[in-house]
């Protein structure tokens, strides 16, 4: 596996798509009930073929996700299209937000990426996001080396996004199974 974009698509064609979820992720259903999450600009880097665009868009959220492989773009859109949503194709790592974003949602988008791309993405995200915007993170824990997907140690992820530039959240929400032993640790920060 690499991180080639035409990489992205033909494991799409190729229907290897493990990391793909049934239904909506809980983390996102626990931030919408507690109102960590409430309807605004929300961006959905690595977006996928997610149900959670999909679901914001129907919670009322201005939703725009951004991918690499044009396949799962064209799934977005038709999901979107008639609620408005966008649904772009790019690269994370020089995407050019028009206009910042409230919200961004990061589902296993980071760890898809290579770890030497980790530090340009974080620069990215904090880019796109308006001050005192909310980075809904789901951090992808496989304690193996290699990937994608890449293990990303809380300890690494607060070295990656700083207290100076990031505030976490003083308290945790449920740990996200995600089969073959992987699961996720949601995390909800503030851009400072
Ligand atoms: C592991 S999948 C996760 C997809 C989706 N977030 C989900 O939860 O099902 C990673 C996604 O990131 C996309 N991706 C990988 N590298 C990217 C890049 N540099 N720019 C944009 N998208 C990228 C892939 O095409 C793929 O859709």
């Amino acid at each position: 596996m690499n991180d080639e974009p035409n990489a992205w698509e033909l494991r799409y064609q190729e229907s290897r798509t493990g990391w793909q979820r049934e239904d909506v992720s809980p983390a996102l259903l626990a931030w919408l009930a507690d109102g960590t999450l409430k309807p605004c600009r929300i961006l959905v880097p690595g977006a996928g073929r997610s149900h959670e665009p999909l679901h914001l868009a129907q919670a009322r959220f201005q939703v725009t996700t951004l991918d690499i492989a044009p396949s799962a773009v064209a799934h977005q859109r038709a999901g979107l299209a008639a609620l408005g949503g966008t649904a772009l194709e790019g690269d994370v790592l020089s995407f050019d937000a028009s206009q910042p974003f409230d919200v961004i949602y990061e589902q296993t988008c980071l760890c898809a990426l290579p770890p030497d791309r980790r530090a340009a993405y974080a620069a990215q995200m904090r880019r796109w996001l308006r001050p005192g915007g909310v980075l809904a993170a789901l951090f992808m824990q496989t304690g193996r080396d290699g990937g994608p997907p890449f293990h990303c140690a809380l300890p690494d992820m607060r070295a990656l996004l700083p207290e100076t530039a990031w505030r976490w959240p003083d308290r945790t929400w449920p740990e996200v199974p995600h089969g073959d032993g992987l699961f996720e640790i949601p995390l909800a920060l503030i851009r400072i």
